[in-house]
């Protein structure tokens, strides 16, 4: 009712007034122009305002604004003539980028370049002083032991209780082979490895804390399943750490998770078993534990063309009969969440097997969606390495606790012919400002902060980052 009345007076005063009623029709008209400014000045101001307390503290910092240097990486391609591989070749017709199908070469003369040898390997325990504590993304990152880490597709947990970092993955150190003629590059299950680290660079071996089951056939972790993508959460009410992880037969038909738990962070877990989701295939998977102690699971379902988001129960041994379907027939997967000031932020890969394909990162409001797409990521490098996610694919963001918007993005380079040889890339990933307005992708108010990768050849988190405040 109210609002026929407000829209009936500048008409009635428009037909019986003359000028008078056009000037108090324009004063009505600026007032609701001015209403509708600062409804967005405030939209605007409340997003970015956030973004800008950020970048006051993060950019404050010298050393954080060197991570947001962009730094160009220029890797020239050999001439594309010559004796390829048959399946090279048949990549290049499907249109991979120059630079994908010259990584997925075996062959390639710069494999050295995205696969550099022993002699570059980051050791921790040798190297001392100013060289200290420099990640070096895609080189062979050794443990305390000397051993290359074995943690792929791995995600890290914080334990309060002992002040540790936790990193979880599959550990991989087998032979790479084909199942079937035309089935993807696979290891036997191993089991997941657990490494621990004060200082997120110097990573002591734990074990496999969940290992492959050898003799009986039937079982899950029989060694010629699939175990992938393991991420481990503390439950603060059952005080166990509960890990979940993507469980398959060889053929990725089986498309399930699987649960395991324990009582100590470095294990052993004890494998409960798996289950397919809401009833539903579930392939690439991460969990995500909200500041309410909600924890979540998002799955790739439904062939990987939809990504499924839903809350666990207490105890984060099962699920909620609650589902959210995100970013239908987009085929994303690799999700990694996280959150900051309020916001679910989102990194995901494309679906292409080991090869790397183009990340894109997303916000949501609450983690049930509406997810929006916010775009690319990657900065620097150069554009081949930036749509191939600097050829890494996503698997879990880590925050700096004390340094608020700052994260560590956490990516595997898989080595299809080698897939122990898979490396690391690990880069930092700062939310702060105003999204790049990627008309492609965003299509409505609210507007977003931005995320952004940077790359770096070489990087170290800033000095004392852990007890910033
Ligand atoms: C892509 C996934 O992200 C990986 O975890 C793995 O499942 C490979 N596909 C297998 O091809």
């Amino acid at each position: 009712m109210r609002m026929r009345n407000l829209y009936r007076k500048p008409t009635t005063l428009r037909c019986n007034a003359g000028s008078r009623c056009y000037s108090a029709s324009a004063v009505i008209w600026s007032l609701l122009g001015c209403l509708l400014l600062f409804h967005l000045y405030s939209n605007i101001h409340h997003k970015h305002g956030e973004g800008r307390e950020v970048q006051l503290r993060v950019t404050n910092h010298p050393q954080f604004r060197e991570l947001q240097q962009v730094e160009e990486e220029i890797i020239q391609l050999p001439p594309q003539k010559g004796k390829r591989s048959p399946r090279a070749a048949k990549r290049r017709h499907k249109r991979v980028t120059p630079l994908v199908d010259e990584f997925l070469d075996e062959d390639s003369r710069l494999r050295h370049v995205f696969f550099p040898g022993n002699n570059s390997a980051i050791d921790p325990v040798k190297v001392t002083g100013n060289d200290s504590y420099y990640y070096y993304p895609g080189r062979i990152w050794l443990d305390t032991d000397r051993n290359p880490i074995q943690a792929h597709g791995g995600g890290i947990l914080y334990d309060e209780r002992s002040n540790t970092y936790y990193w979880y993955g599959e550990y991989k150190d087998g032979l790479t082979y084909r199942a079937h003629k035309r089935g993807a590059a696979r290891v036997d299950i191993i089991g997941v490895g657990c490494y621990s680290s004060k200082d997120l660079w110097t990573w002591k071996n734990e074990g496999i804390v969940l290992a492959a089951e050898e003799m009986n056939g039937t079982h899950d972790l029989y060694k010629s399943n699939v175990l992938e993508r393991p991420k481990v959460i503390f439950n603060d009410k059952t005080r166990k750490y509960v890990m979940w992880m993507h469980i398959d037969d060889a053929n990725y038909t089986k498309a399930a998770v699987g649960i395991a738990i324990s009582d100590t962070p470095d294990g052993p877990f004890e494998y409960l078993g798996s289950q397919r989701p809401h009833g539903y295939e579930s392939r690439d998977m991460t969990v995500f534990k909200d500041e309410d102690g909600v924890a979540y699971l998002i799955y790739s379902s439904e062939e990987n063309n939809v990504l499924h988001i839903g809350p666990m129960t207490e105890d984060y041994l099962n699920l909620m009969p609650v589902m959210r379907r995100v970013f239908v027939g987009q085929r994303r997967e690799a999700p990694a969440v996280f959150k900051h000031q309020g916001t679910y932020y989102m990194i995901t890969s494309g679906c292409t097997g080991w090869a790397p394909n183009e990340a894109l990162a997303h916000a949501a409001e609450s983690i049930l969606g509406p997810w929006e797409t916010l775009g690319n990521p990657c900065v620097g490098g150069n554009k081949m390495f930036r749509i191939a996610t600097f050829l890494a694919q996503s698997t879990f963001v880590l925050p700096l606790p004390g340094f608020s918007g700052s994260f560590i993005f956490m990516a595997d380079r898989w080595n299809p012919s080698d897939l122990r040889d898979s490396r690391y890339v690990w880069l930092p990933l700062i939310v702060e400002g105003p999204t790049h307005h990627s008309s492609e992708y965003i299509s409505r108010l609210p507007l977003w902060s931005r995320v952004s990768i940077y790359w770096h050849r070489k990087w170290r988190l800033p000095q004392g980052w852990s007890t910033f405040k």
